[in-house]
């Protein structure tokens, strides 16, 4: 069944456009700004799309935006789907087998995250190297459909090292505060307790957030290349170090940091056309 949801979704967009995008983005809380840079081809909402859910979180859009990014063709999601609104990874994880389909051989990832790392600060950038995976569920859970990647796929090369180190490179040429760091995704949709962020700390973690690594996964199902980022929007140790947290001001930080992780990403595509 799942092959042919693909399908189909895939053949309603090319009724739409006949784009083809070879790298896909995905635009985390607060970080849809970069859609505005993008040479617009064509935009199609998520409800629209057949087997899509419908993102229901403030500050996500809603909607693939197909153009040109850079000289670079690119399809974007504006807005994500998370866990905690009630899907399943399989669901959540859609959109990227999807945007596979369409053409799409590289995955740009960026999300807002909490920092668990003493020396980062609010409005750092963090290219991810590697993951912890702590949420309930995982997108590959139940039978796999070899058309689409392996039952067991292996996850030691999972961020591309070469990407990252140029973006670490345009990151520090643009005098941007920029780290390398491991992402732990939890289920949310809380934020941690200071007990759960001293543990987080604890084993290995240097960012903790609710999306992403669902993602990424299937991306590395399909043998898609991955960067992703995440912008500290807050920071959860040492533990004096924890203020009060909101939705809003993770949106609202993400919206002011996000801009510099949308400079690296422009420049990043532009090094790649
Ligand atoms: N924890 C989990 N997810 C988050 C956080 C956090 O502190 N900040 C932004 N997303």
């Amino acid at each position: 069944m799942r092959y042919e949801q693909i399908e189909q979704a895939v053949s309603f967009i090319r009724r739409k456009t006949s784009f083809e995008p070879e790298v896909a983005i995905i635009l985390g809380s607060g970080l849809g700004g970069l859609t505005d840079e993008i040479e617009e081809e064509s935009t199609i909402p998520y409800h629209d799309i057949p087997h899509f859910p419908e993102s229901t979180v403030a500050g996500h859009k809603g909607q693939l935006v197909f153009g040109r990014l850079n000289g670079v063709s690119v399809v974007t999601m504006a807005g994500r789907f998370h866990y905690y609104e009630g899907y399943s990874l399989r669901q959540v994880t859609f959109p990227v087998r999807v945007m596979k389909a369409l053409g799409a051989k590289l995955l740009i990832a960026s999300n807002a995250a909490g920092s668990v790392n003493p020396d980062h600060e609010v409005g750092d950038l963090v290219f991810i190297k590697d993951h912890i995976n702590l949420m309930p569920d995982n997108p590959l859970r139940g039978p796999n459909d070899e058309r689409l990647g392996p039952r067991f796929p292996d996850m030691l090369n999972t961020y591309s090292k070469e990407l990252m180190a140029k973006a670490l490179a345009i990151a520090e040429e643009k005098g941007f505060r920029a780290h390398q760091g491991v992402y732990a995704a939890l289920q949310g949709p809380n934020f941690e307790t200071p007990a759960e962020y001293i543990w987080l700390h604890r084993i290995g973690a240097d960012l903790a957030g609710m999306s992403t690594v669902p993602e990424v996964l299937v991306a590395r199902h399909m043998g898609m290349d991955v960067i992703a980022a995440s912008v500290v929007t807050d920071v959860g140790y040492p533990p004096e170090r924890i203020k009060h947290t909101s939705h809003e001001e993770v949106v609202h930080m993400a919206e002011q940091a996000g801009k510099k992780l949308g400079v690296v990403i422009r420049e990043l595509l532009a090094a790649l056309a």
